[in-house]
C-alpha cells in the first residue's frame, strides 16, 4: 500500500486512520518522498488554535517553482506540462513543455528582478487566462514574491482595493481580455485603478488583444520585448517553509475583501497530494480545471497541485457557451481530457441547453468528473453523470474554500461511493466537525450542524494579509479550539457529509463568494439612496441570485424606478464587477429590524425565496407593520 495513492475505499480507510492518530508522522512520510527539498525540517507541525498560529515543517527550506518545474526536467522535459486552449477555437492551442515552461518563467523572473522586485514584495497579476498569466505566477514563487492575482472580472475599484491593501508596487497585466465574442480593455480598468494606487511604480503589459492602450511613460512597459531580452536561467530564491507564497482576496460577510494568506511548503505539499488522489492522476493523464486562476481553485488545481505532479493541465480562456454550448466537449475531445474539474452554475447552464451540443462530441476519454464552489443540486448531479461521465466517470463533488487552500471533504473517485449532492468523507488529514449553535459537537451520525475542522491540515491559510486579529475573531472565535467555516453541513447514516450552504451574510452566485455588505456600501453610495439589504434567494442556474431591498430617500421617490434600478446595478458593476450585480431590486418604505436595531435578514431571505409559511415571529420587530408592506410589493 502506498500512502499516497489511494486506489480503494479499504486503503482510504487504512490511510485516513493513520492520518489522524499520528498526522505528524502522516505528513512527514508524504513530504519526504514526494517533493524537493533545500533542507529538511526540524519540527513537522506546531500549532495553536487560539493565537491562532499553525506551522507546518517549520525550517525547511524549498521553491515550490522548483517542485513544480525544474525537478520534471530530468523525466519530463519534453512533455507537455500546459495546454493553452484559446478563447477563439480556430486560434490554435499552444502545448508547453516542461522545458518551456522552465525558460518562459525564468525569463519572467528576471523581468521582475529588473525592475527590482525582491523575495517577500506584493506582485498584482491582473491577467486573463493566457499563459503569461501562469508565468508570473511561478516567477514570483520563483524569486519569492508574494504574488496577489486579483480575477480580471473585478472592476477599476476593486482591484485598486486589493492594490492598496497588501500595498503592492507592481502590477502585471494585458492590453485586454477574450470573453466569448466580447473583449474587455483590462488595461484601462488598470489605469483607473492606479489612481488611487500611488505606490505602484511599474505596469507590465501583456499584448493579447491589440487594441489601443495609453501607455504612460516611465510606468507602463510591454512585457514582450523585456521578456524576449531577458535571460532564460533565473536561479531560486530559498524559501522557508512558512513563507507567505500568495496573497488572495476572499469577500467577507463585513468589511474589505480578506486578503488570505498561503505559505510555502504546507500549502505545496497538501494540494499536490489532494490533487493525485481525487482526480486519480496518472502519468500521462490530461487534466482540464474550468476555473479562472485568479480564484482558489485555478491556483491549486490548475497551477501548484497538477505542476508539482509533473501533470498535463488545461489553460482555457475562454466561455463555456462561446462559439456555442459545446464549447466545454469540443475541448475535452480534442485534447482527449481524463479529469474534467467545474462549477456547478456551469453545469447548470450547459443542462439547459440542446443535448446535441453534447452527443456531438466524443467523451470517452473521461475517467474523473468533478465539482467545485457551491452545492450541487441532485438535478444538476444527474445530467453530469448520465450526459457527461455516461455512468462511467465518477463525480467527485469537492468541497473547500480559498482558506482551506486545498480540497477538504470529497469522494476519492472508484473508491468512495458516490451520492448525489453529498460531497461524502473527509480528505485524509481533515478532521471535521459538526458544532450545534451553543457550541457543543454533535457526535454519531444523522446530525446537521456547523462546519468545523478540528486539527490543521497543512495548506490551512496562515493569517489575513496585514489583520492577523480579523483572521482569529473570523475563524476561530465562533467555537473553541476549532476553525469555523462559516458553512452548515449534515451527517448521514453512513457519516457523509452534505454541505447545505453558508450560515453567514456571504451568498455563492454562481460559485462566486460574495458578501452582501460591500454590496450594501456601494449601494448606498447612491445619492438617492438611504438604506438598502441584499440577501441571497434560489435561482436555477447561478444557484443563488441576489434580491435588493432599498429605501430611497424622500426626494428620489418621483424619480423613474428602472433607470434607479439600472443605476444601482451599474454602481456595482463599477465598485465591485458585473458578478454582483442584483437580479432583482424592490423599493421599499422599511426594513424589518429588531429592537437593537438588527436587520432580520432571515425575514428578507424568506420573502425573497417566496417561502413566506414560517416567518416566526415578528410581533418583537422595532417595526412589525413594514414586513407585511415589503410582502405586498414583492407580491409574496
Ligand atoms: O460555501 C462553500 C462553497 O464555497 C465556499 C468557498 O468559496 P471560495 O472560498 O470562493 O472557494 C470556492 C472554491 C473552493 C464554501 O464555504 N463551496 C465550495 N465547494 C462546495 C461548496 N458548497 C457545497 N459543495 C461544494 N462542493
Amino acid at each position: 500500500m502506498s500512502n499516497y495513492h489511494i486506489k480503494n475505499l479499504e486503503e482510504y480507510f487504512q490511510i485516513y486512520r493513520k492520518s489522524v492518530r499520528n498526522p505528524e508522522a502522516f505528513w512527514e512520510e508524504i513530504a519526504e518522498e514526494h517533493f524537493q527539498w533545500r533542507r529538511r525540517w526540524d519540527n513537522v507541525l506546531s500549532w495553536d488554535f487560539e493565537k491562532p498560529e499553525v506551522k507546518w515543517f517549520e525550517g525547511a527550506q524549498l521553491n515550490i517553482s522548483e517542485n513544480c518545474i525544474d525537478r520534471h526536467l530530468y523525466t519530463r522535459a519534453n512533455k507537455t506540462a500546459i495546454i493553452f486552449e484559446p478563447n477563439n477555437p480556430d486560434e490554435p492551442a499552444q502545448h508547453i513543455s516542461y522545458s518551456q515552461l522552465h525558460a518562459e518563467v525564468n525569463k519572467m523572473a528576471n523581468v521582475l528582478k529588473s525592475k527590482g522586485v525582491k523575495k517577500g514584495d506584493r506582485v498584482c497579476i491582473y491577467l486573463p487566462m493566457i499563459p503569461e498569466l501562469a508565468y508570473t505566477v511561478l516567477a514570483c514563487a520563483r524569486i519569492g514574491a508574494i504574488h496577489s492575482v486579483v480575477f480580471a472580472g473585478f472592476s477599476s475599484t476593486a482591484l485598486a482595493t486589493r492594490i492598496n491593501d497588501c500595498d503592492a508596487s507592481i502590477v502585471v497585466t494585458s492590453d485586454g481580455s477574450y470573453r466569448g465574442s466580447k473583449s474587455i480593455d483590462l488595461k484601462k480598468i488598470v489605469d483607473q485603478a492606479l489612481e488611487e494606487c500611488p505606490q505602484v511604480g511599474t505596469v507590465l503589459v501583456a499584448e493579447r488583444t491589440k487594441n489601443e492602450v495609453v501607455m504612460t511613460e516611465g510606468r507602463d512597459h510591454w512585457l514582450a520585448p523585456l521578456t524576449e531580452a531577458a535571460i532564460d536561467e533565473c536561479p531560486v530564491e530559498i524559501m522557508d517553509a512558512e513563507d507567505p507564497l500568495f496573497i488572495l482576496y476572499t469577500s467577507g460577510s463585513t468589511g474589505k475583501p480578506k486578503g488570505m494568506v498561503h505559505s510555502s511548503a504546507g500549502y505545496m505539499v497538501y494540494t499536490a497530494y489532494t490533487f493525485k488522489n481525487v482526480f486519480q492522476y496518472r502519468e500521462n493523464d490530461v487534466y482540464w480545471c474550468t476555473a479562472d486562476i485568479g480564484w482558489i481553485t485555478g491556483h491549486s488545481y490548475i497551477l501548484y497541485g497538477p505542476l508539482a505532479n509533473g501533470a498535463t493541465t488545461v489553460m482555457f480562456e475562454g466561455v463555456p457557451s462561446y462559439p456555442d454550448f459545446g464549447r466545454f466537449w469540443q475541448i475535452v475531445e480534442k485534447h482527449k481530457v481524463n479529469q474534467f474539474y467545474t462549477a456547478p452554475t456551469a453545469i447548470r447552464a450547459l443542462a439547459k441547453e440542446d443535448l446535441k451540443f453534447v452527443e456531438q462530441y466524443d467523451l470517452s476519454s473521461l475517467k474523473v468528473l468533478g465539482s467545485v464552489g457551491e452545492p450541487i443540486n441532485e438535478e444538476a448531479w444527474h445530467w453530469y453523470n448520465n450526459n457527461i461521465g455516461k455512468k462511467e466517470s465518477p463525480i467527485a463533488d469537492t468541497w473547500w474554500q480559498t482558506e482551506t487552500g486545498g480540497i477538504m471533504i470529497t469522494p476519492i473517485p472508484y473508491s468512495t461511493p458516490t451520492k448525489p449532492t453529498f460531497a461524502t468523507l473527509p480528505f485524509i488529514g481533515v478532521q471535521p466537525a459538526l458544532m450545534d449553535e451553543s457550541g457543543q459537537e454533535l457526535k454519531g451520525n444523522q446530525v446537521e450542524g456547523r462546519l468545523c475542522i478540528k486539527f490543521p491540515w497543512p495548506s490551512i491559510a496562515r493569517t489575513i494579509w496585514g489583520n492577523h486579529e480579523r483572521y482569529r475573531d473570523t475563524y476561530f472565535s465562533a467555537f473553541k479550539g476549532m476553525y469555523f467555516t462559516g458553512d452548515g453541513a449534515s451527517r448521514d447514516a453512513v457519516g457523509y457529509y452534505r454541505i447545505t450552504g453558508r450560515v453567514d451574510d456571504v451568498v455563492i452566485v454562481s460559485g462566486h463568494n460574495l458578501g452582501t455588505a460591500p454590496i450594501e456600501d456601494a449601494i448606498n453610495e447612491h445619492q438617492s439612496v438611504a438604506e438598502s439589504a441584499i440577501v441571497g434567494f434560489p435561482h436555477d442556474i447561478k444557484g443563488n441570485a441576489l434580491f435588493g431591498y432599498v429605501i430611497l430617500k424622500d426626494e428620489a421617490h418621483e424619480r423613474n424606478q428602472d433607470n434607479l434600478r439600472a443605476e444601482i446595478n451599474r454602481l456595482i458593476s463599477d465598485k465591485i464587477g458585473p458578478i454582483a450585480k442584483l437580479d432583482k431590486i424592490v423599493f421599499v418604505p422599511g426594513l424589518p429590524k429588531t429592537r437593537s436595531g438588527k436587520i432580520m435578514r432571515r425575514i428578507l431571505r424568506k420573502i425573497a425565496s417566496n417561502d413566506v409559511s414560517n416567518l416566526g415571529d415578528v410581533s418583537t420587530l422595532l417595526n412589525p407593520d413594514v414586513v407585511d408592506q415589503i410582502r405586498k410589493i414583492v407580491g409574496v
